[in-house]
């Protein structure tokens, strides 16, 4: 079974990146520079974890058409926006991502900043886009709501704010929790929220996605806070040590790394727990939320 999800898990990204880069927008003008950098960042690797879990989420609640590709490469942008100014020099400071160059460190600062800019409104064009072609115009603007919702002050950019804030500070357990909900968790809600709902799910089911989806980042973030100590640049693609250089309060500095292993597995188990209570099957996605917890990259 490990090797046969291995194969699939290898045939799967490539198709999701295949879906992603059909979405990236042509280098020309005079603005191509900008254009350059977005696409460095985008092409220069990552797990595509976002865009592949609402790709799942979708086949999970029975849909496994067109409908959700143009959302999977919008996720997969606002994701990179993210990691694009989350290096920055006035973020975290690094100069090493999915194993090559930050965006900044290759295009300069400037281009760093539009770059990250242009992934995120990139993003929303697509989304503009997908709503007026679509079939079911009502699904894909609920799904653009929640994208945009969790990519922004209540999501994902309120998470980095308090993050950033809090560099040089400590930080309780319970603040720290906050932030990895917004900074990591909301982007992998919008994702699997935004699937689940272009696939039809009710009300209900979304909510339940959202509870599942939250504990999904929460594993998450944890389990890059303990790689980020126990990891390699060259195995992770980004350097190591990178929280400990910021004074970062994370969950390996409050319980260590076993009680923050455990953490990770038991979140998932719980996420896991919620979506095997639903109406819905997907054993791909199931296998995929349980090697999440012990991945090494
Ligand atoms: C890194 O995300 C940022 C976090 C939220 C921890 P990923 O670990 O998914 O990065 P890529 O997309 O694989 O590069
Ligand atoms: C960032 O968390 C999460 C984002 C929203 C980008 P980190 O700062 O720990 O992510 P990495 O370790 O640089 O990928
Ligand atoms: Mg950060
Ligand atoms: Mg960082
Ligand atoms: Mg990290």
């Amino acid at each position: 079974m490990r090797k046969e999800y291995k194969e699939q898990l290898k045939q799967r990204t490539k198709e999701v990146e295949d879906i992603v880069y059909s979405y990236m927008p042509e280098v020309q003008g005079y603005q191509k520079e900008v254009i350059n950098a977005m696409n460095y960042s985008l092409t220069a690797g990552g797990k595509r974890l976002r865009p592949m879990l609402l790709q799942e989420t979708a086949r999970f609640f029975g849909e496994n058409g067109s409908e959700v590709y143009p959302f999977m490469a919008a996720m997969e942008m606002i994701h990179t926006y993210s990691l694009v100014h989350d290096d920055l020099p006035a973020m975290d400071n690094d100069d090493y991502r999915r194993g090559k160059l930050t965006t900044h460190k290759k295009f300069g600062h400037a281009m760093g900043i539009l770059a990250g800019d242009g992934l995120l409104n990139y993003a929303y064009e697509i989304c503009a886009k997908a709503i007026a072609d679509s079939e079911k115009p009502d699904r894909a603007a609920k799904a653009f709501r929640i994208i945009s919702e969790k990519s922004g002050i209540y999501g994902m950019i309120g998470g980095q704010t308090v993050d950033v804030l809090y560099s040089d500070h400590a930080m309780e357990e319970s603040m720290l929790q906050f932030v990895h909900e917004l900074k990591t968790g909301a982007l992998i809600q919008a994702s699997m929220m935004a699937g689940a709902v272009l696939a039809g799910a009710s009300d209900k089911e979304v909510e339940k996605i959202g509870e599942a989806a939250l504990l999904i980042g929460r594993a998450f973030q944890i389990q890059d806070d303990i790689l980020d100590v126990t990891s390699t640049m060259e195995v992770l693609g980004k350097p190591v040590f990178s929280d400990e250089k910021n004074h970062k309060t994370t969950y390996v500095t409050i319980l260590g790394v076993e009680e923050a292993s455990k953490r990770v597995k038991e979140y998932s188990d719980k996420a896991i727990g919620i979506l095997k209570e639903l109406h819905g099957e997907n054993e791909f996605l199931m296998n995929l939320l349980v090697s999440l917890i012990y991945r090494e990259k």
